[in-house]
């Protein structure tokens, strides 16, 4: 008799948690523990860390079969969950006494100004979730998690962002569907009724400083993951003669990633735009100043693009802001700067079909799109939604799959799955590619090849028309094996 589930995943459990094991012991890296001496991230290479994933995902699902249906509904979504986690953060507790010593309820509660009583609570509250401990009774001590909110400030700048703006706003979404149905208002969402406000999230956030930094800098922690270095736009989009031209960062912050591009690319220029008060006072580096390699502009993407005519308009996590009603609207005043040829080139999140990735990856995606209903009234988009939001502006451009194949390949764009980004390139094509394009089948883009079929299959489309002059192609790559999958998109002008 075959093994029950239980039991398969009981033994991809143990068998995967071997590998980690030797490969930690091979490499002398210490032991997973909740001890303050154990790192703050488990750093492992790509092929052990499938392992590692394997072994997240088996105890994921496996836990959920152990309590059964209706204990898994409350058991897996504790309501209190973040509430001690928020406490810790706000009430700066884990900065309340140095990892290396020990404190008690008593002093940690006098150094917050609240109850010992509250504090005992919540800390043991905060200790079933292995955030400090008591070694012994009514004393307080660090684990290794409670040190690395004590030590890296950004994280806790991400855990008070995530507990203090998205979580209330989380637990208004319904009410915001409720009182705005169908709505795509980014003033019209579960933030707007947590915090009583008719103004969209980012604007309101501007009138308290100290929370919009916050922001900030729980943002520039998400994107030091390597999932979202520029790197993958610098090694994997087409740039061509785009490597010598001219390029626009719309909605491109303080140019950080333009920096990149432009120190990548020796004789590319580069302009960011982005509002005045963003860029306002930024100074350009010395040397990307000379010879005006890159340049900031003040620019509302609302308005249509005064840049025309370059190479590459490039929009890096700026749809995903934004419903369909403002994303089209973006795209729409680019169009009239688009020259023959030129390429739209769009970094995000590019979301999963239902049941390629493992409930647990796919869960970490959904998180993304949810956040972004409740806080924007905005979305995460998968391929579908992509190729829709352009043809809504324009059905000259063109949306098409390019399946790539090779194993380093893929184990790259797992790694980018994990950290769930994917970047969505847009360039053109020639003549006889949009013929071969024409005559794909569109719901192609839906298949999971094999790997042997990617490497002859290049691309669907999933617009055409015969008298087409916008169009483009795109790269996805697609692990059947492992249900992973990420995909790279283009659209494109000509
Ligand atoms: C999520 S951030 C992305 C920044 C940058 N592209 C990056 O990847 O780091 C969104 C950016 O859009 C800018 N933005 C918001 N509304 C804008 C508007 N109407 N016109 C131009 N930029 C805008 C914000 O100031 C912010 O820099």
């Amino acid at each position: 008799m075959p093994p029950t589930r239980i039991v398969q995943l009981a033994t991809t459990i143990l068998e995967h948690t071997q590998k980690v094991d030797s490969y930690l012991a091979v490499e002398n890296i210490p032991t997973p523990s909740f001890e303050i001496s154990c790192p703050p991230r488990l750093a492992l290479p790509a092929s052990i860390q499938e392992s590692q994933h394997a072994v997240v995902e088996a105890s994921d699902e496996l836990m959920a079969l152990m309590l059964g249906p209706a204990a898994s509904l409350t058991a897996l979504h504790p309501h209190n969950s973040w509430t001690s986690l928020q406490a810790i953060q706000r009430l700066g507790i884990a900065n309340s006494f140095s990892p290396s010593t020990t404190s008690t309820f008593s002093a940690i509660a006098q150094a917050c100004s609240q109850s010992e009583s509250d504090i005992r609570r919540l800390l043991r509250h905060a200790m079933t979730y292995f955030i400090f401990q008591e070694p012994s009774p009514g004393i307080v001590a660090h684990t290794a998690s409670s040190k690395a909110l004590a030590e890296i400030p950004q994280l806790g700048q991400l855990v008070g962002f995530m507990s203090s703006e998205l979580w209330p706003s989380a637990t208004r979404l319904v009410d915001a569907l409720e009182k705005w149905p169908q709505s795509e208002e980014p003033n019209e969402t579960g933030y707007s009724i947590a915090y009583s406000t008719d103004k969209p999230m980012f604007e309101f956030l501007a009138q308290y400083p100290e929370r919009a930094q916050r922001m900030a800098k729980a943002m520039s922690f998400m994107n030091s993951g390597p999932g979202y270095s520029p790197r993958h736009i610098l090694e994997n989009f087409d740039w061509g003669d785009a490597a010598n031209g001219l390029l626009v960062d719309v909605g491109g912050g303080q140019g950080i990633v333009a920096i990149e591009i432009a120190r990548h690319f020796p004789r590319i220029k580069c302009i960011v735009q982005d509002l005045p008060e963003v860029i306002e006072g930024v100074s350009v580096p010395d040397d990307l100043a000379k010879d005006g390699r890159l340049m900031l502009m003040p620019h509302d993407f609302f308005q249509e693009q005064v840049v025309k005519g370059a190479d590459v308009y490039y929009l890096r996590w700026i749809l995903h802001d934004w419903s369909d009603k403002y994303a089209t609207e973006i795209i729409r005043q680019l169009v009239p700067a688009l020259k023959r040829g030129a390429r739209i080139l769009v970094s995000e999140l590019c979301l999963p079909d239902p049941c390629v990735l493992s409930r647990y990856k796919e869960r970490h995606a959904r998180n993304f799109d949810i956040s972004m209903k409740q806080i924007q009234n905005s979305k995460e988009r998968d391929a579908t939604d992509w190729a829709q939001l352009f043809a809504a502006v324009d059905m000259r451009f063109q949306f098409g799959v390019n399946w790539t194949q090779g194993k380093a390949r893929i184990i790259k764009t797992i790694a980018m799955a994990l950290n769930s980004t994917a970047t969505a390139l847009l360039r053109s094509e020639d003549e006889a590619a949009l013929a071969t394009k024409n005559s794909e089948d569109a719901t192609h883009a839906r298949e999971y090849l094999s790997e042997e079929e990617a490497a002859r299959k290049q691309w669907v489309s999933l617009n055409s028309s015969g008298t087409t002059t916008v169009r483009g192609d795109g790269i996805s790559t697609v692990n059947p094996g492992k249900g992973e999958t990420i995909m790279m998109k283009t659209f494109s002008t000509e």
